[in-house]
């Protein structure tokens, strides 16, 4: 009798928990926090509350949520180790030594202590597992150590677009100093106006304000006859496309929206909103989640900051909607880290210095956007449209990314891997020479140089 009764409080106290834990997580408002296990990845610490995305309600790890957040993008950069390889009966020897065909056996949450950087949480040397037998091919990787195969710029697990022998071969021997220095111009966004009318058609009492009429006549959208209840009042998704002077927008509804939140600009814009929701900007507003502060952050920021909210306006301001202002000056208004605080003394700021002065050509300068928000060719339709990319993520880690999708259109790839592997020279952005060379690319030299004689051995002319 006298054993039973804790062992009683403890089922009790159980009961209670699961009830009071099933509870939290059905309810908006409650402190889930209080549940996790241990401190989230830098990638999901701002979505960290929304547990059910990634969870099902008993706590396993939902099946397709790691795919449905970052499917496309893995598809996109042609993963060399997708899930699927790992299917066929023939890879079961290696799914038995490292099951690939999950995530989670690389990407664990809440365990700080055993995450590296891009919320890895297996040993570094984790190749081995799979590629122990790789000098038997290649003979001159017996000297490589399994921990170096990823961090040497040599190769990634998923993205090897830029780190795979046909495309350094194609830019390995360019001028560290391209002869044209640009990047590509944007692209127009399309005018889709509807019954164009002439005047600002906000009612009266929304147009007291000399400065948001100055900003908005002054803007591409009063050129492109964008109105105030394109943004102002809410509309059906398909009304801007489709109205045309027989359907007048006056039918939808006319209530006023006071502060029209993304969703109204993605209408027109939903390249640049897809984007920006992808990244750790807006990432919170795309889990319905108020937006991100730098209260909230973990990278450093200049304190009068602290409270102001990442949307669509945060860059452009809310009737101007400038693109240059947005592409530095707003950044260093939050941003207070040694890479930041370097950038207006380096050589690429007197460059986007000189291209605001029009001293310099168009897109010849490198502004923070350059690098983070880089021009980028998708489809639209049919068409290949030049679209800033609003992901700030997407180019960002691996680092190389940045280079196939910015530093080329400038720089070699030598140079350009050389500066991107100097940790110190990032610090510095950009201001100085690379300290030193990335080897992997010496090694790829020798081979194309050794292909090169045997081609030419083979070639020649018997005697
Ligand atoms: C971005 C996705 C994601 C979010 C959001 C998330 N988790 Fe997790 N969680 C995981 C992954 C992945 C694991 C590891 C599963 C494994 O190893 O099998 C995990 C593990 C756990 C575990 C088990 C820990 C252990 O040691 O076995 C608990 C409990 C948990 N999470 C609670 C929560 C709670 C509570 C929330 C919301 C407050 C939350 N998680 C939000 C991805 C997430
Ligand atoms: C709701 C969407 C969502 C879900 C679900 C989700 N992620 Fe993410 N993840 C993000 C966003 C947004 C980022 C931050 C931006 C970025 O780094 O691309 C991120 C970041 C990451 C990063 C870190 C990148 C870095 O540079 O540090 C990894 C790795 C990652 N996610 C893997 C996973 C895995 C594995 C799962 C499944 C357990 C998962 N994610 C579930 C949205 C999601
Ligand atoms: C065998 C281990 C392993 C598995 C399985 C794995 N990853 Fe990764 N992941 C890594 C490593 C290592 C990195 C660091 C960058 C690299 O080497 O590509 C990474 C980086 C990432 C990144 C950030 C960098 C980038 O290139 O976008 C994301 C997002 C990511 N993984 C998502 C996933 C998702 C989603 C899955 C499941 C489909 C998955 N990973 C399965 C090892 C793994
Ligand atoms: C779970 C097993 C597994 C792990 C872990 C693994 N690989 Fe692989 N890797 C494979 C398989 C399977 C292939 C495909 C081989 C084939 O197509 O015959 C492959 C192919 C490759 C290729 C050829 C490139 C391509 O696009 O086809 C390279 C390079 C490579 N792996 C490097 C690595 C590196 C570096 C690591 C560690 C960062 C790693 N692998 C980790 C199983 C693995
Ligand atoms: C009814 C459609 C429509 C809506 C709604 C809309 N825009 Fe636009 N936007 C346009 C058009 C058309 C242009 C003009 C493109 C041009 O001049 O080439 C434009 C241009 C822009 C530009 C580029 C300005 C420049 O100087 O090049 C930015 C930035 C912008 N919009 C942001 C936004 C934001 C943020 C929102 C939401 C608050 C928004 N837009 C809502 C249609 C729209
Ligand atoms: C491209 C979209 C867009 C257009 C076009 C637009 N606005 Fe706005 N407006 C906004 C956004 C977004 C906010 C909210 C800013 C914030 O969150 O602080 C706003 C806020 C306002 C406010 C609230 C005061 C303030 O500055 O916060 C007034 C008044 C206003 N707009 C009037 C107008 C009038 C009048 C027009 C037409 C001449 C117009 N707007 C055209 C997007 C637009
Ligand atoms: C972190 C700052 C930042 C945020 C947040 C931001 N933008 Fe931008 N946006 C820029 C910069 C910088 C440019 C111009 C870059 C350039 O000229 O290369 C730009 C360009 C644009 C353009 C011009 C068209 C094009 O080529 O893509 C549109 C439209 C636009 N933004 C819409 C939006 C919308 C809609 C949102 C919210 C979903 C948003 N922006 C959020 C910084 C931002
Ligand atoms: C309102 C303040 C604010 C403005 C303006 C702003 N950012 Fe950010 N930025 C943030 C916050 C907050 C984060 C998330 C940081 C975190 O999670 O620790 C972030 C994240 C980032 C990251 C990702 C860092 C990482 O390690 O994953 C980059 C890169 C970045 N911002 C660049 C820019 C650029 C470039 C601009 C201007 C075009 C800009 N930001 C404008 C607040 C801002
Ligand atoms: C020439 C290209 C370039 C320019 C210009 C540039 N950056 Fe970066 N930025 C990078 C690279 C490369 C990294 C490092 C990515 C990595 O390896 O983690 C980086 C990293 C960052 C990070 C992440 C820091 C962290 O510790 O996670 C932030 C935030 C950032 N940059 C903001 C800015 C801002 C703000 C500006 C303008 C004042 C700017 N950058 C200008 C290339 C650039
Ligand atoms: C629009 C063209 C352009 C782009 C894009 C660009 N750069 Fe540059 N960069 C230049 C020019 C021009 C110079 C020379 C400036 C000078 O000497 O005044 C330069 C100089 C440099 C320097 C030498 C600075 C010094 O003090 O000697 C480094 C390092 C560098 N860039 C790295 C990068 C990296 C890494 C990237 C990609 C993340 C990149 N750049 C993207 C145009 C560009």
């Amino acid at each position: 009798m006298k054993r039973k009764v804790p062992w009683i409080l403890w089922l009790l106290s159980t009961i209670v928990m699961v009830m009071y834990l099933s509870n939290t997580m059905r309810s908006e408002t409650a402190d889930r926090g209080l549940f996790l296990p241990g401190v989230t990845t830098v990638g999901h610490y701002q979505i960290e509350l929304a547990c059910q995305v990634c969870h099902t309600p008993g706590m396993g790890v939902l099946q397709d949520a790691c795919i449905n957040c970052h499917g496309a993008e893995l598809e996109t950069a042609s993963d060399s180790h997708p899930p699927k390889k790992f299917k066929p009966l023939d890879k079961a020897d290696l799914v038995e030594r490292l099951d690939a065909r999950f995530c989670i056996t690389c990407h664990q949450e809440h365990a700080a202590d055993r995450t590296h950087a891009m919320g890895l949480t297996l040993p570094t040397d984790y190749c081995y597992h799979c590629h122990r037998d790789i000098a038997e091919t290649r003979p001159n990787h017996a000297e490589f150590a399994f921990d170096s195969c990823a961090s040497s710029g040599c190769h990634n697990f998923h993205d090897n677009r830029a780190l795979n022998e046909p495309f350094l071969t194609a830019h390995l021997d360019t001028p560290d100093f391209l002869p044209v220095m640009t990047v590509a111009a944007r692209a127009p966004v399309e005018a889709k106006p509807a019954a164009a009318p002439d005047a600002p058609d906000a009612p009266a009492s929304k147009m007291t304000d000399p400065h948001v009429l100055d900003d908005f006549a002054a803007s591409a959208h009063a050129r492109a006859e964008v109105n105030c209840t394109d943004c102002h009042v809410a509309q059906p998704p398909s009304a801007v496309l489709e109205s045309s002077p027989a359907q007048p927008r006056a039918a939808v509804s006319q209530i006023w929206i006071d502060k029209p939140d993304h969703t109204a600009c993605a209408r027109c814009h939903d390249h640049e909103a897809a984007g920006f929701l992808a990244g750790r900007h807006g990432m919170r507003l795309s889990q319905n989640m108020p937006p991100m502060t730098p209260a909230e952050a973990r990278l450093p920021f200049k304190p009068e900051a602290a409270h102001r909210a990442l949307t669509c306006n945060t860059c452009h301001g809310s009737h101007r909607y400038d693109t240059q202002t947005a592409a530095a000056e707003s950044c260093m208004k939050c941003h207070d880290d040694p890479h930041t605080r370097a950038y207006a003394g380096s050589p690429h700021a007197k460059l986007w210095a000189a291209e605001l002065a029009g001293e310099g050509a168009a897109n010849t300068g490198v502004s923070c956007a350059t690098c983070h928000l880089p021009r980028q060719t998708h489809r639209e339709g049919d068409e290949e449209v030049v679209r800033v990319q609003h992901n700030q993520n997407d180019n960002l880690r691996p680092n190389e990314k940045m280079m196939r999708n910015v530093c080329l259109k400038c720089h070699g790839a030598q140079f350009s891997l050389d500066a991107l592997a100097d940790r110190a020279l990032i610090d510095r952005n950009f201001t100085g020479q690379p300290a030193g060379h990335v080897e992997s690319l010496d090694l790829i030299r020798t081979k194309i140089a050794d292909l090169a004689r045997k081609r030419a051995e083979r070639n020649k002319p018997k005697p």
